[in-house]
Order: structure tokens, then sequence, then C-alpha cells
């Protein structure tokens, strides 16, 4: 059981760690696009990706997809989600920074 457990956590750890971190570096880029966001915005965005888009299927990785892709995708997950306007800015913003462009 115990060894299940640890298993279990390697494995999880392992899918979200694909996901990019937000870091010092993307912040330069991301403020050319959404005028004075900060890496705590960012941060919470891709947060709520990873709670919000991993309930059915594991989470895809941003840059597998371009941002016209992400676009035609997007709106039939929101449904799916549940997601409020904002939430649904706040995801499309977090994928689109590491999107495959
Ligand atoms: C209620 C379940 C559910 C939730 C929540 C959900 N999805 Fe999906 N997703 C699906 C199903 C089912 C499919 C495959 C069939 C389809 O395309 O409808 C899918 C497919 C996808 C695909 C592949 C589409 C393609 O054309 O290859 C992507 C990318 C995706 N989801 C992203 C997301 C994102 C981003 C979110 C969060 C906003 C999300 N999903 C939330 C059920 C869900």
């Amino acid at each position: 059981m115990k060894i299940f457990f640890i298993w279990f956590t390697i494995l999880l750890a392992g899918c979200i760690s694909s996901i990019p971190i937000v870091s010092e570096i993307d912040i330069s880029k991301a403020q050319v696009q959404w005028n004075g966001v900060t890496l705590e915005q960012l941060r919470s965005d891709r947060e709520l990706y990873i709670v919000k888009c991993s309930g059915c299927h594991s989470l895809y990785k941003p840059d597998q997809y371009s941002d016209a892709e992400w676009n035609s995708i997007l709106p039939t997950m929101n449904i799916k989600s549940k997601l409020s306007s904002v939430e649904s800015e706040q995801i499309k913003r977090y994928l689109s920074l590491y999107s495959m462009k």
C-alpha cells in the first residue's frame, strides 16, 4: 500500500512538472501582450489550469497546440469545466504564454 502511494505520488508529480512553471524570465514576454500582468497572476493562471482542466483527462502541454488551435478547443472545454469568463481568460492567457505560436 505504501509502495503504491509513493509510486502514485511520483507519477502525479511527473505529470504536473511537464506543465511549465511561470518564471521571472517569462514576465517581460508576457507583459508585451498583457500590460502590467504580474508573476503572481500568471502563477495563479497556471494553478487554475491544473485544477480545472485535469478532471477528465491528463493535462495537455501548452506547446502541444498553437494559439489558433487552443482558441478553437477552449470554448468547448470551458463549458465542460464550467468556467466563468474571468477564469477562461486566465487559462487562455497561461496556455498562450507557452503555446506553439
Ligand atoms: C468534463 C470533462 C472535461 C473537462 C473538465 C475538460 N475536458 Fe478537455 N476533453 C474532454 C473530452 C471528453 C475530450 C475528448 C473529446 C472532445 O474533444 O470533446 C477532451 C479533449 C481535450 C483536448 C484535445 C482536443 C483535440 O482536439 O485534440 C484538449 C486540448 C483539452 N480537452 C483541453 C482541456 C482544457 C484546457 C480544459 C480546461 C479548461 C479541459 N480540457 C477540461 C473532457 C473534459
